[in-house]
């Protein structure tokens, strides 16, 4: 059940409660439709660097601009990267918003209804990701609210990229030092090609660009595992590795960095909206039922070069 919040946003009405889970943190008292201080700005911005991601209830109410306005206290909002190769193909979806800052996540056809398939993420399940990693300046974060929830399915899983990072054997943290990889920008989590490209047929054909696997956070100042994405062989692979030995790794520390000790799934209310921090977590979303309607609708803020940890 969703309701109107009556807060003032006065710091002393807040409350930060952590999430029992391995990262996350519920804020309550916050409403994105009035002022937010400078005092509470400050507030918000240290528990995110804490906690990784903050989960907001009851913000149904909010308009796009005051989704924008609350992106801001964060990072100075940016336009998804996938809507510029939609802009390159000059393909024309009643999915782009008119904010550009406001990327629609849905799954809803071209006539409005619910979908299998359409030019967002569609019904089916997204893989494990960091948000636009296929960039040379992927966002810090994203930000996603709820507005339309199917009853079936649909939540979201987040992974906590640190402990993922602290908790590998020693060996294989020294192997990857220094170590880059190939982000495949060739297609979206949900697998599908993007508008333009080509799914490559070799390892020389995949594009996108080399991030360091392992990324020191500039403002906690701790490591993180940065695995991006990975989809089907040729895809993305560790630069200057023999193919075997890059496989092989990539198979390891995908299967360490994605198991349940490290994770937290939200189970959607309409209203919620999540912040989290690309630089040191990931995150999946489960298949909906293709017959129901979900509508969500993300902002990204402030883009950043990964810096090798
Ligand atoms: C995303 O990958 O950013 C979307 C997650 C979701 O739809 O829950």
């Amino acid at each position: 059940m969703t309701t109107t919040p009556i807060s003032s946003n006065a710091v002393s009405d807040v409350t930060i409660k952590k999430l029992d889970a391995p990262l996350g943190a519920q804020v309550k008292g916050v409403d994105f439709a009035k002022p937010i201080g400078g005092e509470l700005k400050e507030v918000l911005i240290r528990a995110w660097t804490k906690h990784l991601i903050l989960v907001f209830k009851n913000q149904l109410h909010i308009t796009q601009e005051q989704h924008i306005g609350a992106t801001k206290i964060f990072g100075q909002p940016v336009p998804g990267a996938s809507r510029s190769y939609f802009e390159a193909a000059n393909i024309k979806s009643n999915l782009l918003s008119q904010h550009e800052e406001i990327i629609m996540v849905t799954n809803m056809g071209p006539d409005g209804k619910p979908a299998m398939e359409n030019a967002s993420l569609g019904s089916g399940e997204v893989v494990w990701h960091s948000d636009n990693s296929y960039i040379d300046e992927p966002p810090i974060g994203s930000f996603l609210r709820s507005l339309l929830l199917p009853k079936d399915g649909g939540n979201t899983s987040f992974s906590n990229q640190y402990l993922a990072y602290e908790t590998l054997p020693a060996d294989v943290k020294s192997k990857i030092k220094g170590a880059y990889t190939k982000q495949d920008a060739s297609r979206n989590s949900a697998g599908k090609l993007r508008p333009g490209l080509e799914a490559p047929t070799c390892l020389e054909e995949v594009p996108g660009p080399n991030h360091p696997l392992v990324r020191r956070h500039p403002i906690s100042k701790k490591s993180a595992l940065y695995l991006g994405r990975r989809r089907d062989f040729p895809s993305q692979y560790i630069v200057d590795w023999k193919q075997q030995a890059s496989e092989k790794m990539l198979d390891f520390l995908w299967s360490h960095a994605t198991q349940s000790r490290f994770k937290y799934t939200h189970i959607w209310e309409l209203g919620d909206m999540i912040l989290w921090d690309n630089r040191c977590t990931m995150h999946y979303r489960d298949p909906i039922n293709s017959d129901q309607l979900r509508v969500m609708h993300r902002t990204q803020m402030q883009r950043e070069k990964p810096i090798c940890a």
